[in-house]
């Protein structure tokens, strides 16, 4: 996938579908599905078909587009058309809880069609819809110019998860600032934790990273606090899923412990934040809703035989809260945040 002039997520040529790389499939097999059925629309969020949180936003916007449309060729009652709307909006926002550009989208797409008949209804989601995408690769590229600010030819990153074109549009977020600077012929290196246990890190970022040309090593998670300890890393760069009013940010499972790392070693932690994962409503951390997930992620998914004792019990956070006084800055499109933080403010 070639960042700059191909979509993770986009309409179908007949816009009745979203069509999205299979993220899970990635980076041994590039498979493009053609989506429009409820089931798996929300079967595609909850699997990390499409993941990341501006990436789930763009396509909960249309994919409840593509449901308005579907819905209008069965009726043109408003008030039916509207009930089942609503209905499959909750059933798309349902689909996972932590990243809030899920609800964010949805709730947006939703505002812009109520009160109008069915018809205009669907043409007002499908504008809302794009706009929430060519938002987003705008967002994208200020977020990476931003960023390149703050590294140096030769400096050295490491990252946690994904944060890059699958995640988002064209340039990302996290990984932006490597692949602007890659482009501009600085000789950058990243530090990839691998990620577990979903290994988004291993399975996505090191495949955007590598093909751009950035020097890619990869790590297991806990080998983070060594390297940041034996001086290799410059800076820490890593996306976000929802950041509350104070600068708490969730995002995947081991980041905090890398922040963590980053503050005793003296390494500046940043968190790439797009305003749309500001959650005003969350006073704090505590707010953030932390998704699990099952058992099989750590103890088969990615293995020929099973790690851990059949029916072992496990606990399988997907992503955890990073206190905000572990952070350095949010790069936003709007500018470099630092603190002290007051995220509401920024969103308004
Ligand atoms: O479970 P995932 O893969 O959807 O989690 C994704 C992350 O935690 C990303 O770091 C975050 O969404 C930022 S993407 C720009």
């Amino acid at each position: 996938m070639q960042y700059k002039d191909t979509d993770s997520v986009r309409l179908s040529d007949d816009e009745r579908s979203v069509v999205i790389i299979d993220q899970t499939l990635l980076p041994n097999k590039t498979v493009y599905l053609t989506l429009s059925e409820l089931d798996e629309l929300c079967e595609a969020i909850y699997r990390l078909r499409v993941r990341g949180a501006p990436a789930i936003g763009i396509f909960a916007g249309y994919a409840l587009y593509v449901r308005g449309l579907r819905i209008s060729d069965e009726t043109d009652d408003k008030l039916s058309f509207f009930k089942r709307l609503e209905a499959e909006a909750a059933e798309l926002t349902a689909s996972r809880p932590t990243a809030v550009n899920l609800s964010w989208a949805v709730k947006r797409v939703l505002s812009v069609a109520r009160g109008l008949p069915p018809a205009e209804a669907v043409s007002a989601m499908r504008a809302e819809a794009k706009a929430i995408h060519e938002e987003d690769i705008d967002t994208c590229l200020k977020i990476s110019q931003f960023g390149l600010t703050l590294i140096k030819d030769g400096d050295t990153v490491l990252t946690h998860c994904n944060a890059g074109a699958l995640a988002t549009s064209r340039y990302g977020t996290g990984l932006g600032a490597l692949l602007l600077g890659a482009e501009r012929g600085m000789k950058l290196h990243a530090y990839v934790d691998e990620t577990r246990p979903l290994l988004q890190g291993a399975r996505l970022t090191a495949y955007e990273l590598d093909r751009a040309g950035v020097d890619v090593t990869l790590i297991c998670d806990n080998m983070a606090g060594l390297v940041m300890k034996q001086g290799r890393i410059n800076a820490c760069f890593v996306g976000c899923d929802r950041v509350a009013a104070n600068g708490d940010t969730a995002n995947k499972i081991g980041t905090s412990s890398a922040a963590v790392n980053a503050k005793y070693y003296g390494v500046p932690f940043y968190v790439f934040c797009p305003i749309s994962t500001i959650d005003p409503d969350c006073a704090s951390g505590d707010d953030i809703v932390i998704e699990e997930r099952p058992s099989d992620e750590i103890t088969s998914l990615f293995f020929k035989e099973n790690t851990a004792p059949k029916g072992i019990k496990t606990y399988n956070p997907a992503f955890d809260v990073t206190d905000h006084s572990l952070i350095t800055a949010f790069i936003t499109e709007k500018g470099i945040i630092r603190p002290p933080f007051n995220m509401k403010k920024l969103k308004g």
